[in-house]
């Protein structure tokens, strides 16, 4: 999510890092920092907002020295302003560290760090992390890399870590566990980073860290360790990529990178708030069970695929919860005149976290005395600041302007939601609770199974990448997955694509169906399975080309298809998790197809701040 960056040399440190920003502040831009060791201290800018606030702020600063690290930030922990900006530093002011990721036990850390009287300026995590590591070096007297390994051992969660130390002024320190560090050197620096872009202008050969790794990175040399300090043979990769490739890592377009990077928002979306008992921490959300209790009515309001989402939360919702749930699109809401009142739970969903409509939803449910929560992707932004209560997707930036990653860390903010509220309501049974957290838990991999689905995805896109237009049915929380099917076939490949409920299909929009209309069927997830079929069975009887999202090795639809997507089995609230993938890739493909370009649209933007 952040972006890092480290380098020790013998040139000034400060162009280096500045420029490695720049490669890296698609990966966040809520702050920016650096940290320059230089004679025997650590000298530290940081700013809230983008690259540029602090490059105005090093203006005319003396920053010298051939040591040093940078952020951008993509925040999780504590607002984005200055003081919650990385780098941190540790009590003596000699440590300085950035870090990529969540450290889930850093209350209990910070707790125990207070009561040896060290003393916290912000609310992050990192700083956490830097106070134990200085501590550990002040009481024992190790160097920063034996802190580090002490250090490693005792946190929980993700961390990419970047360390420096103003009386070792040729050392780096870099830790990885399950965020991104990339290390190398050439015949004078050594360098660090969170992506490959920042190493490129100085080395095309590159060690991407391994979990549990730690390497030691000094001008011309890299030495890696694993966590119990055993040196590693680790393997060095040649990069042939130019740099606008390895801002994609590698991908053609930001729209299928993020995509392929689903699993790894799920899984973080997810962290810190299930354990493997089955219970849920949603640490954000204060209210009192009796509130929780008193909860009369649920009315989700958001904009495209944010909407989506909300489609499919209000079927998990009132399932778990049995609390009756509206759904709205955010532009219409207050213009209807809502009934509402201090027991409604209005949710506003918006990945931006600055859509104007959904923003006017959430204000005006405000005003009318609502409890307002806030799902969003972006910490800081209007949404999160307007909301009573915010539940972070830490899907990390999205690029694409056609939703993708976001969509599916939304749907799992919002079943963890749904369950929180059963639970505090009193209304679900354990054992069916840890049930569905247990299939929750299974999602990354499961989504990576479909993802492998890519080659037969792409070889469906050019059969019908000529189509004028596309049907997309489903029933339950497979009409979620057919609107939003066919909103990412729009969007992109500005072909007319038509969700519908399928059940509805007979009230008007079969009259389209002709010979070769391709019509998609979400098969999974629903009750009503022969109903689906026989969907399936009237519009292949009227000449369509069908499209299936089926059960693996389900012989009834496969008689049926003309092509089909076998799906893992999971909950069937669950399935739009897993079921959206090949039609996001559908989208893609055919837009490719087409010559067009997934990441930017014609007439979208990302973020739409009016109304
Ligand atoms: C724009 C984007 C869509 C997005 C919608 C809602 O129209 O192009 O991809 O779904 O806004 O965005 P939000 O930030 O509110 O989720």
């Amino acid at each position: 999510m952040c972006g890092i960056v480290g380098y020790v040399g013998n040139e000034a440190a400060l162009p280096v890092l500045i420029e490695g920003m720049r490669q890296l502040e698609y990966r966040g831009y809520d702050s920016a920092g650096v940290a320059i060791a230089a004679s025997g201290g650590i000298a530290r800018v940081r700013r809230a907002g983008q690259l540029g606030n602090l490059e105005e702020a090093l203006d005319g600063a003396e920053l010298s020295g051939t040591i040093g690290i940078g952020h951008t930030r993509w925040a999780t922990h504590g607002a984005p302003d200055d003081t919650n900006a990385h780098p941190h530093v540790d009590s003596s002011g000699k440590v300085a560290i950035v870090h990529n990721g969540i450290v889930e036990n850093f209350d209990v850390l910070k707790e125990e760090l207070e009561a040896e009287g060290h003393a916290f300026e912000s609310e992050t995590d990192t700083e956490v992390v830097a106070k134990l590591v200085g501590s550990i070096m002040e009481s024992t007297g190790v160097s920063l890399l034996e802190a580090t390994l002490a250090t490693v051992d005792r946190l929980e969660g993700a961390f990419g870590l970047v360390l420096v130390h103003a009386d070792e002024p040729e050392t780096i320190v870099a830790v990885r566990q399950d965020s991104p560090i990339i290390v190398g050197a050439n015949g004078h620096a050594g360098l660090v980073a969170s992506g490959i872009p920042a190493l490129l202008p100085y080395t095309r050969d590159v060690i991407p860290l391994e979990n549990r790794q730690v390497a030691e990175i000094r001008p011309g040399s890299v030495r890696v360790l694993d966590f119990e300090g055993r040196e590693v043979d680790a393997e060095t990769v040649h990069v042939e990529w130019d740099l606008d490739a390895a801002e994609k890592s590698g991908y053609e377009d930001f729209m299928l990178k993020e995509i392929f990077e689903q699993p790894e928002a799920v899984r973080n979306t997810m962290r810190g708030r299930v354990d493997k008992q089955g219970h849920i921490t949603l640490d954000e959300v204060t209210w009192s069970r009796a509130d929780i209790e008193g909860i009369t009515k649920v009315v989700v309001v958001a904009c495209g695929t944010s909407y989506h989402s909300g489609m499919a939360a209000k079927h998990a919702i009132e399932h778990y919860t049995r609390i009756p749930v509206e759904l709205d699109l955010a532009s219409e809401f207050r213009y209807r005149d809502p009934v509402l009142d201090e027991h409604s739970l209005v949710i506003g969903i918006a990945q931006s976290g600055e859509t104007a409509d959904t923003l006017a939803a959430v204000r005006f449910a405000k005003d009318m005395g609502a409890m307002v929560v806030a799902i969003t992707n972006v910490a800081g932004s209007s949404i999160a600041r307007d909301a009573d209560a915010v539940l972070f997707t830490h899907a990390g930036p999205e690029i694409g302007v056609a939703a993708t990653k976001t969509f599916l860390a939304q749907l799992v903010a919002l079943n963890l939601f749904a369950l929180y509220l059963a639970r505090e309501r009193g209304v679900m049974e354990a054992d069916k609770l840890s049930e569905t957290i247990d299939a929750m838990r299974a999602l990354p991999d499961q989504i990576e199974e479909v993802l492998t689905l890519q080659g037969e995805v792409h070889r469906a896109a050019k059969r019908y990448a000529d189509a004028r237009d596309f049907i997309f049915i489903g029933r339950g929380v497979g009409m979620a997955v057919a609107l939003e099917g066919a909103l990412k076939l729009k969007e992109i490949s500005y072909i007319h694509a038509e969700g519908y409920a399928a059940g509805e299909l007979k009230h008007g929009a079969i009259a389209l169906i002709e010979g070769g209309v391709p019509v998609v069927a979400i098969l999974t997830g629903t009750a009503l399975y022969d109903k689906m079929l026989g969907n399936v069975q009237e519009v292949k009887a009227r000449g369509a080309e069908t499209i299936l999202i089926a059960p693996r090795n389900d012989e009834r639809a496969r008689s049926l298809a003309n092509e089909m997507f076998e799906m893992p089995t999971t909950k069937p609230l669950l399935t739009p998790i897993l079921d959206t993938i090949p039609l996001q890739m559908l989208a893609y493909f055919v837009a490719k197809e087409r010559g067009l370009s997934p990441d930017k649209p014609r007439n979208l933007a990302k973020s739409v701040t009016v109304e």
